[in-house]
């Protein structure tokens, strides 16, 4: 059966490919999309994309995850650091969310150690830039049995 997969993506990420190539990379959010969507081309998934710059856009986006996706993976770029609301919303869809950063938050300013939503969150995965969306991609195709488990995992 056919599983769906929001990637959602929060501020200023549409910027991404100008916005701070040093730290965030070089390649564009559409690009990332299509990269995505091409890794999940073999497998019967349906993924969609989305990009707000507006916290409660990111809320009903969540919400309306309820009504066909299986999974999210977010990055909820600056509101990952602030927001209560996405938290309760996370924990309202009773999806497994997994959250994403393309730059390694822990060694960067102390004011982005923390985040208000990891805790509710399946887990995090920081710091290899936009491959991250293919870890936590992968993190839920094996979640739901459509990938193998590593050989290692097996034994
Ligand atoms: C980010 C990290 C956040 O601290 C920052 O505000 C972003 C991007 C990342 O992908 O590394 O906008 O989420």
């Amino acid at each position: 059966m056919t599983k769906g997969i929001l990637l959602l993506h929060g501020p200023n990420l549409n910027l991404l490919g100008t916005r701070q190539p040093e730290v965030y990379g070089s390649t564009r959010l559409a690009d990332i999309d299509a990269a995505v969507k091409r890794h999940v081309s073999p497998f019967d998934i349906e993924l969609r994309a989305a990009q707000s710059n507006h916290e409660g856009a990111l809320v009903d986006s969540l919400h309306e995850a309820r009504n066909w996706a299986d999974g999210v993976v977010f990055n909820p770029g600056a509101y990952t650091h602030t927001s209560l609301a996405l938290r309760d919303a996370i924990v309202a869809i009773e999806l497994p969310v997994i959250e994403v950063h393309l730059s390694n938050v822990h060694g960067r300013e102390a004011f982005r150690h923390q985040s208000l939503l990891a805790g509710v969150c399946l887990g995090q995965i920081a710091g290899f830039g936009w491959q991250g969306y293919i870890l936590a991609v992968d993190a839920l195709l094996r979640r739901w049995g459509m990938l193998d488990e590593p050989a290692a995992a097996a034994t």
